[in-house]
């Protein structure tokens, strides 16, 4: 068993890492400042007594190598991030601190307390508008906005403390991932997140463009375990995956599930597509399969009944 600092901890990818770490018998600590983690979503977490929480800003100097030293941690999972693209565009230099100089604070740590692996909490934003599908990790890399840049310069300083310093460095590139915790708040939330809200309340949904577009849509419980492989699997050297499933689902099909179980809910309204939308956007799964052994196992049909009907 190992002992895992997750970064982020009470944010939607990172209270399912946390839970799931966890439940393979970890010893978790986990660090939040709470600016967009929620306390609940630690509810499960708090019951083990294998978990510690730590209120603490990883994007101040000090506070992650404090913690690692305190630890003593085996991997890394560094989740904690600004994570709206659009808070990005409004706010680039807090994107700066806390997407870029809040990773080099954890290399750092990582490096002065000897700390053996890193996973990286990457994104699809870092290869942009890509035209040719599946996107591969070799494809190019031109982010659209500060939130991909910030991920694509940490995948970058990242590896280079691995190469330096004999650090294992994993960078998960996540494609769109969905399940219960993610936060509906914004219009430019999760699609997913978004329906989940509106179809519960009784309201229609707004579709942006024909619906034709697709996403590839991964579950939370997936990404929970592939950053959890990262972290603790035996034999696992350095690199980048995309953490995603592989398949296309359009919009028209996700609002038909979400139709079929809402079946009083008026029919989305369509309206044109929203200004540098992108129709379609797949991943390749063969770089997480060969180095991690993951294989995304939720299907979105699956993992959207979940979310409709928990329990
Ligand atoms: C992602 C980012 C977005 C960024 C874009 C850049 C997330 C949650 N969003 O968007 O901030 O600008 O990459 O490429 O990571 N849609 C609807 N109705 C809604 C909400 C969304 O039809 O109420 C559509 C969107 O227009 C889009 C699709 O659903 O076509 C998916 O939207 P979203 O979940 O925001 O993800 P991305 O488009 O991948």
């Amino acid at each position: 068993m190992s002992k895992i600092l997750v970064t982020g901890a009470a944010g939607f990818i990172g209270s399912h890492t946390v839970d799931h770490l966890l439940r393979e018998g970890h010893t978790v600590t986990g660090i939040d400042n709470f600016r967009t983690g929620r306390r609940e979503n630690l509810a499960a977490a708090h019951h083990a007594s294998t978990f510690t929480l730590i209120e603490a800003d990883v994007a101040e100097p000090g506070v992650a190598e404090n913690i690692a030293r305190e630890f003593q941690p085996d991997a890394i999972i560094h989740l904690a991030a600004l994570v709206s693209v659009q808070e990005s565009l409004s706010d680039p230099g807090l994107n700066q601190r806390l997407n870029v100089d809040a990773t080099f604070l954890v290399a750092e740590a990582a490096r002065r307390q000897h700390v053996a692996r890193i996973v990286f909490a990457s994104s699809a934003a870092i290869y942009g508008d890509a035209t040719k599908m599946p996107i591969r990790e070799s494809a190019e890399k031109a982010p659209i906005s500060p939130y991909g840049a910030a991920k694509l310069a940490s995948e970058v300083i990242l590896s280079g403390h691995g190469a330096s310093y004999g650090i294992t460095v994993r960078c998960q590139r996540y494609f769109n991932v969905f399940g219960p915790r993610q936060d509906p708040a914004s219009p430019y939330s999760g699609v997913i997140s978004i329906f989940a809200r509106r179809y519960r309340e009784g309201k229609g949904v707004t579709i942006f463009g024909d619906g034709r577009q697709t996403r590839d849509f991964i579950s939370v419980y997936d990404v929970a375990r592939a950053n959890a492989l990262a972290a603790t699997r035996a034999g696992v050297t350095s690199g980048v995956a995309n953490i995603c499933t592989g398949r296309a689902t359009s919009l028209l099909e996700v609002a038909a599930v979400f139709a079929r179980e809402h079946p009083t809910v008026p029919a989305p309204r369509h309206e044109p597509p929203r200004p540098g939308d992108i129709i379609h956007s797949l991943g390749a799964a063969e770089a997480a399969a060969a180095a991690l052994d993951f294989h995304a196992s939720v299907t979105v049909q699956d993992g959207l009944l979940e979310l409709i009907r928990p329990g």
